[in-house]
């Protein structure tokens, strides 16, 4: 079978990378793929964007791909498994309406209210009066979200009513994030742990990944502003079996379920972010795609044929499947351009990337060949470095010993990722 993974980052290269081992799969293209994308064995890059849905379908049909899997939220909230739908192509992502749980943090909050799904409670309003007058008497700190897509910059926490209010009005009149932030969700802070739980889906049964844990602040110690990701680890231990259970039956099987119910059916990756507080996990983000970096430590782990199983949840379904994963621990570091979150460079040249290490791997994410054999960097998340062992500890001395030898002009990493799971 031909596959095509949808998505230029290090996402889509674990996908690719994957998929590719499967014995069923003869041939991976990505669209538009990396520099890691293109490197790896069984695996083309084709140059095609996420949002050209009508080349991407031509590409497909031209190839007779039979599976197109898609790494990012924005093809899915402009409706590209509906586009797929109507040529009759098999696309593991959810529907334009089910992505709703990702692209609108109002229709989220509002359908986990409906189904008493344990979430942080929350004001939503289109109106700056209505928003003043909600933040003069709530408890700080607070929080504040855009409603729509906003590259995950979207949430901002205010620790004074005055910072609250000025934020909302920045929301609310388009400054900050444009369209998206024209209506707001106003939502109590959350105290605890965070961790990210990934499942599969056919519509019906949710089929979960191994647990991770993401670190979005850019500086050590989660300080600094947040970013997409700068490393995670699994399996994330704050998820006890006991968490997990919970998460499933409170969380993952009433979402599904409620979906279906209401006309929505999900099909694909359904990323609950978490926070636990007490030993209880509450919903702090639904995303409708697998995690980044979330999806470099897990999926090195899995044992499972994740063609196979996409092809099930596409088909027969998922019930009675699992998925499987080997014990050793994963931790990936992300090697970012200088100034990333905020203003960088690109087309800086990356050395060391030749020295091999056992177990370790470099998933890329924001990388470019020259035409001459060497490799540039060509956004802000560059590279993750991962590291597996049989603990914890073993696999971040792997990751930090790989990345040492990676060097480009201004890069930074963190360097506590995996850092709070050794505490457990
Ligand atoms: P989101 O894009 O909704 O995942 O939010 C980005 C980050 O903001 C999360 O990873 C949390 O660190 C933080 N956050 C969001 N909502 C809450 C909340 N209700 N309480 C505490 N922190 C939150
Ligand atoms: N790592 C967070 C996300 O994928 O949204």
């Amino acid at each position: 079978m031909q596959v095509l993974v949808i998505g230029p980052g290090g996402r889509e290269h674990a996908l690719a990378w994957c998929l590719a081992k499967s014995p069923q799969v003869s041939q991976v293209y990505v669209a538009p793929g990396n520099y890691g994308t293109q490197s790896e064995p069984g695996v083309t890059n084709i140059a095609l964007e996420v949002n050209d849905h009508a080349s991407l379908i031509d590409f497909v049909k031209h190839k007779n791909i039979e599976l197109t899997i898609v790494g990012p939220e924005q093809p899915i909230a402009e409706g590209i498994r509906d586009q797929f739908d109507m040529h009759d192509l098999k696309c593991f992502a959810p529907s334009q309406a089910a992505g709703q749980l990702e692209s609108s943090k109002s229709f989220a909050k509002a359908f986990m209210q409906r189904h008493n799904i344990p979430t942080a409670r929350a004001f939503v309003t289109s109106d700056i009066c209505e928003a003043i007058a909600h933040l003069e008497d709530v408890t700080l700190p607070v929080v504040l979200k855009a409603d729509g897509l906003a590259a995950g910059k979207g949430v901002v926490i205010s620790t004074t009513r005055g910072a609250a209010m000025e934020t909302a009005e920045n929301m609310l009149s388009g400054q900050a994030f444009g369209q998206a932030g024209r209506k707001i969700v106003i939502e109590e802070f959350l105290v605890g742990e965070e961790a990210s739980f990934i499942v599969m889906t056919d519509g019906k049964v949710a089929v979960p990944f191994a647990s991770s844990q993401d670190h979005k602040p850019v500086f050590d110690g989660d300080e600094g502003p947040n970013t997409g990701g700068m490393g995670a680890y699994s399996p994330a231990p704050v998820l006890t079996s006991a968490i997990e259970a919970q998460v499933m039956e409170r969380i993952v099987n009433p979402t599904i379920q409620g979906m279906a119910i209401e006309g929505n059916p999900f099909q694909g990756f359904l990323y609950v972010g978490l926070m636990i507080s007490d030993c209880e996990p509450y919903v702090v983000e639904f995303n409708c795609r697998f995690g980044d970096p979330e999806a470099q430590p897990v999926l090195y782990r899995l044992k499972s044929d994740l063609a196979a199983m996409c092809e099930l949840a596409l088909g027969d379904g998922l019930v009675g499947t699992e998925l499987e994963f080997d014990s050793n621990c994963t931790v990936a570091v992300v090697l970012a351009s200088g100034g990333y979150p905020g203003n960088y460079q690109t087309g800086l040249r990356i050395s060391g990337l030749n020295q091999t290490q056992q177990h370790t791997k470099i998933f890329h994410a924001g990388t470019r060949s020259n035409g001459e054999g060497e490799v540039l960097t060509s956004g802000g998340r560059v590279l993750a470095v991962l590291g597996a062992g049989k603990s914890t500890v073993q696999a971040i001395d792997r990751a930090y010993a790989r990345a040492q030898a990676i060097q480009w002009k201004d890069m930074h990493f963190r360097s506590d990722i995996g850092s709070k799971a050794l505490g457990r």
